[in-house]
């Protein structure tokens, strides 16, 4: 199995949405409404919307693929962190996905260790996250990877008022590959 990670240009904009709407079913379809799933899918994931964050200086995208397939991604964004985010110089992990097949094949680890540097390339030093507090596997993948609960905040899912776990860690200062 090859593993490649590399920045998302905007011309993978078609490839992304496809994806990311997939993967987004994959996760959530079988535990949420169709009409919350269709809002929020029409709202986030197509090829305008994927090619506008592609090109967004506040937005790094990172493609993963797996013997040439794309396999799945991680975006980190500037934004302005809950209040329970204490650390300094905090980066949202904003998505962070691996389809299907990929799952527990080290696949998600390969992308977690290139989310670190580039956040502290980003100027980042404490890493945040929102997670649906149903996730359990994401809960234990960002566990596994050292991350600890501050407290949560509400995620609309079309209609649905959810509550997310935020979840924080701070970026390691190891230098990877020479790219921090
Ligand atoms: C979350 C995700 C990135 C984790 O990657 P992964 O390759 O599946 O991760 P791993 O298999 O190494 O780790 C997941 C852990 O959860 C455990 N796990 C698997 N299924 C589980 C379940 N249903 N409930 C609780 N834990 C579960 C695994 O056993 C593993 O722990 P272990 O290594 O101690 O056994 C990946 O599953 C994914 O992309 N899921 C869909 C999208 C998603 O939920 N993204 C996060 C949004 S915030």
């Amino acid at each position: 199995m090859t593993i490649m990670i590399r920045a998302g240009v905007a011309t993978d904009a078609t490839a992304l949405a496809e994806l990311a709407a997939r993967t987004f079913r994959e996760t959530f379809a079988a535990d949420n409404r169709p009409g919350d799933m269709a809002l929020h899918i029409a709202d986030a994931y197509g090829a305008s919307q994927q090619q506008r964050e592609l090109v967004d200086p506040q937005i790094a995208t990172l493609l993963v693929e797996v013997d040439g397939q794309l396999a799945g991604y991680a975006q980190l964004r500037s934004s302005v962190a809950p209040a329970c985010v204490t650390g300094e110089a905090p980066v949202e992990l904003w998505r962070f996905y691996i389809a299907q097949p990929w799952q527990g094949r080290g696949v998600a680890q390969a992308l977690m260790r290139r989310v670190e540097p580039e956040a502290y390339r980003r100027g980042g030093r404490t890493l945040w996250l929102g997670v649906w507090e149903r996730n359990e596997r994401a809960k234990a993948f960002y566990q596994k990877h050292g991350f600890l609960d501050a407290g949560s905040h509400v995620f609309m899912l079309g209609t649905d008022a959810q509550t997310d776990r935020i979840l924080v860690r701070p970026v390691s200062t190891v230098i990877f590959n020479g790219v921090a």
